[in-house]
């Protein structure tokens, strides 16, 4: 056990990783659990802290565009274009890896994921940590991402150094990921960078889906994801919905008929998406055995929706 210490200063998290150390902090997206990306003990400590599997590469988050040659061979002409007109935001490029970069971030892999924040605290955090930091999602792996600090908390206290205390995020899943090395980029995860604001740039650009049959790109895809212990049931209309007997919850746009434990009504799709996380972990602290939740039309961050909900009700 480690003591967690939890601060509001952007300024003494930053000496914890600059003393390899870890620590977890807000972002516009989710929580992030962060380490130095070139103090290799302290990333094999996020892989430990995590339990997160050891062939799930990390993303690299920078404070100034000046830190991309630290972490890139090469900044690719799709990854430009995408840097310019996207960051800082919910956005992360895969670029060639710099050699420096240490393999443990990038889980064998020759690429590298890079995001630049907009958030105001986590800018201010990644300035004074002087260097990029490496930072999975802070909730132990395989639940659901952490959209406010106390989730963090119910995850990782006694196993990472600190939490810089901020405020709920406002996105609520995490950040697009565009592969970049290839001559027409590829969605490797949909997020609130929308597949329709992509193909402004780029009309050709697809998103990648595990059904075709090329080599998974994004080692993250194939790993259980996003799961809250109960049930997750999808439905397209709340006319699905049977009764039972079981403790039950429903989270959509519509209200539904009939009993339930827990209700979350959402008056549109980005509240869903920046809801859902905390409703699953609500619903798992409350022992409810199934939740309901309704769909979305496959647009806007609605893509991002139902690729994490699809991925829940996986068993
Ligand atoms: O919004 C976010 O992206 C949050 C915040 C903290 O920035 N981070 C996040 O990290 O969601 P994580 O580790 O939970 O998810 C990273 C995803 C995984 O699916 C991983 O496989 C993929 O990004 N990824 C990272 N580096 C990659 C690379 N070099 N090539 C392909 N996929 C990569
Ligand atoms: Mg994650």
């Amino acid at each position: 056990m480690v003591k967690t210490r939890l601060t509001s200063s952007a300024e003494e998290a930053a000496e914890f990783i600059k003393s390899g150390r870890l620590v977890a902090f807000p972002t516009e997206t989710v929580y992030g659990l962060g380490a130095d990306v070139f103090n290799e003990k302290a990333i094999a400590n996020i892989f430990k802290a995590k339990q997160r599997p050891s062939d799930n590469p990390l993303i690299a988050h920078i404070s100034d565009l000046r830190q991309l040659k630290l972490l890139a061979k090469s900044i690719t002409p799709a990854a430009e274009k995408l840097i310019d007109k996207f960051f800082p935001g919910p956005l992360t490029v895969v670029l060639p890896k710099a050699e420096e970069v240490p393999l443990i971030a990038t889980a064998g892999l020759d690429t590298i994921g890079v995001r630049m924040p907009r958030h105001q605290l986590a800018q201010d955090f990644l300035r004074f940590c002087h260097t990029p930091v490496v930072a999975p999602s802070a909730n132990l792996s395989g639940k659901p991402s952490p959209t406010d600090w106390k989730a963090v908390y119910e995850d990782l206290n006694g196993k990472i150094d600190c939490i810089l205390l901020g405020e709920v995020t406002e996105i609520g899943l995490e950040s697009t990921v565009v592969d970049c090395t290839l001559e027409t980029p590829v969605i490797l995860r949909p997020g609130a960078i929308s597949l329709e604001e992509l193909r402004k740039i780029f009309p050709e650009i697809r998103l990648f889906s595990v059904n075709l049959k090329e080599p998974v790109r994004s080692p993250g895809l194939k790993h259980k994801h996003y799961s809250p212990q109960a049930m997750v049931i999808l439905i397209n209309s709340t006319q699905e919905i049977e009764d039972s007997e079981d403790s039950r919850a429903f989270i959509g746009l519509s209200e539904p008929k009939g009993k339930f434990d827990l209700i979350k009504l959402c008056n549109s799709v980005d509240e869903y998406a920046r809801e859902v996380f905390m409703f699953f972990r609500e619903c798992d602290r409350k022992k409810i055995n199934k939740i309901y939740c309704e769909t979305v039309e496959e647009k806007g961050i609605g893509l991002a929706l139902m690729d994490r909900l699809k991925r829940a009700s996986v068993k």
